[in-house]
């Protein structure tokens, strides 16, 4: 007899791919959920008591089902073999070679994925994307999967993911909306249903929405797009608050108590980093030039520029506050994470603060609880003077300047008396996400500059 109702395999056991699958075995325990990918440390790492990633509430759920009806390998041949469902988790990053090179999908891993599951293959299956696509790569999919003219037969789907990190276990539990894309043919809306018949196990059916396979494949490159946008606005009027004693905060709460604009996503930082945001737009944009829609491709590449113009005019500010040298200054920086509660430092915007500061030639001392193996390894080779303290208070010791790039909370309570007595005076504190409280670091002594509000300084 059969144990299991169906086998589900994910191809890519990364940020997406990992979580999500341990979350439909975890919800799902008639299902098996086998997880492969090409890189064995990493699924070693799945196995283990110490997972790749750090998200909160996913260790809970992978032990409680790791073994049972989810498990990590590394052999791809044999998950494609005996699965009746694939999804494609690997990864899509922005093309750093030939035509598109800056800007377009390396669909690389993606094209070899389709190949290995068209040469595997041994009976009829359902494909899954998982990973976020230019629109129009299911077709490139289905291509490839039906040149052999065999009698397989593939349905391909599209399934976005909108997890956010650091939040990935609750988007998963509750999300806002599961997005199932298909060919409105008759097999086409048969694999829909299947896939709409595993999340319905816990989310309900009206979160639970359909749409042909193209506006699906679409609209997560879209809702990104205007994630991103909503932090652009924001930030590009945090430079003009700066400059007219007006306070981001107090003009977001107006703005975002209008329901038509809504509060969330409104917090005016040193820019968005994350593995998505940047690719997908660069994506969007890059498709929008391919059609010819020029006017439509700069309109999406400026959010792009407001968010690198964020970040340089951080470093810009630190510069010339602190009398226009960082020469052998010590700086703290305070979180390398691209947003609290994760280990992850894609694209995060301390990488580029960090680089330049290195340029200036002062000295770093880099601060994050979860975040600094990472951190290393974005700044191997030019980290000659960087040190790595995951202690704020040691880590803040003997530093002229403190430079906040990560919303971790351990922030906001720290002792501040205690660090500005331990720092070299007069002593600056350049808050990139707006955590702490800058009155109270005022009145102890610090010259703050916050994000988007007017600096709080002792000089006259
Ligand atoms: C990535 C992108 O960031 C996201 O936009 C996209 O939607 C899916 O891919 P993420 O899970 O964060 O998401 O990527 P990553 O953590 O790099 O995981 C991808 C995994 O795929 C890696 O573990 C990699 O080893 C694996 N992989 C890659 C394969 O198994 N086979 C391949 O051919 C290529
Ligand atoms: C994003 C999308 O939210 C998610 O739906 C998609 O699946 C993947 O991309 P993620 O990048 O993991 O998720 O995190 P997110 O919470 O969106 O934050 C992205 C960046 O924007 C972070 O650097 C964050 O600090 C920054 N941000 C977010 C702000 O600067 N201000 C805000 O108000 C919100």
């Amino acid at each position: 007899m059969k144990k299991f109702k169906k086998n589900i395999l994910c191809i890519g056991a990364g940020y997406v791919g990992g979580p999500t699958m341990a979350m439909i075995a975890y919800k799902c325990p008639q299902y098996k959920v086998t997880i492969v990918d090409i890189n064995p440390a990493r699924i070693d790492e799945w196995n283990s008591d110490n997972l790749p990633i750090y998200e909160p509430g996913l260790d809970e759920i992978v032990k409680e089902a790791r073994g049972k009806n989810l498990f990590f390998s590394t052999d791809i041949e044999k998950g494609i073999i005996e699965s009746d469902i694939i999804f494609v988790s690997v990864n899509t990053p922005t093309k750093t070679f030939g035509v598109g090179a800056g800007m377009a999908a390396d669909l690389q891993y993606w094209e070899k994925t389709a190949r290995q599951i068209l040469d595997c293959a041994k009976s009829s299956k359902i494909i899954v994307e998982k990973s976020t696509l230019p629109v129009k790569t299911a077709r490139a999919m289905e291509r490839i999967l039906t040149s052999k003219n065999s009698k397989i037969q593939f349905d391909v789907l599209s399934n976005p993911e909108f997890l956010a990190e650091g939040t990935a276990v609750n988007d998963l539990k509750n999300p806002d909306r599961v997005l199932v894309g298909s060919r409105l043919t008759k097999s086409g809306i048969k694999a829909r249903d299947e896939l709409v018949e595993i999340y319905a196990n816990w989310v309900p059916r009206d979160r639970i929405i359909t749409s042909d396979i193209w506006s699906s494949e679409l609209s997560k490159l879209v809702a990104n797009a205007f994630l991103a946008q909503r932090i652009s606005s924001i930030n590009a009027i945090s430079v003009l608050c700066e400059k007219t004693d007006a306070d981001i905060t107090d003009v977001a709460a107006a703005v975002g108590l209008d329901s038509r604009i809504g509060s969330k996503f409104l917090n005016a930082s040193i820019g968005f980093g994350g593995s998505c945001f940047k690719k997908d737009i660069l994506n969007l944009v890059y498709i929008c030039r391919n059609y010819g829609l020029y006017e439509v491709a700069d309109y999406w590449e400026s959010v792009i520029r407001i968010n690198d113009y964020q970040q340089k005019r951080f470093v810009l500010n630190m510069l010339t506050t602190m009398f226009n040298t960082l020469a052998e200054k010590k700086i703290c920086i305070f979180g390398f994470a691209f947003k609290a509660d994760t280990g992850d430092t894609r694209e995060s915007p301390a990488i580029y603060v960090a680089k330049r500061l290195i340029e200036e030639k002062a000295e770093l001392v880099i601060s994050d609880p979860k975040a600094l193996k990472n951190a290393k390894k974005d700044l191997d080779g030019i980290d000659e003077n960087v040190s790595y303290i995951e202690d704020p208070h040691k880590a803040a010791k003997g530093s002229h300047a403190i430079a906040i790039m990560t919303e971790w909370n351990l922030y906001r309570d720290l002792d501040f008396e205690k660090i500005y007595k331990s720092m070299i005076k007069p002593a600056f504190i350049f808050d990139g996400r707006n955590i702490v409280d800058h009155k109270k670091l005022y009145e102890i002594g610090f010259n703050v500059f916050p994000t988007g509000k007017p600096s709080l300084t002792h000089f006259k």
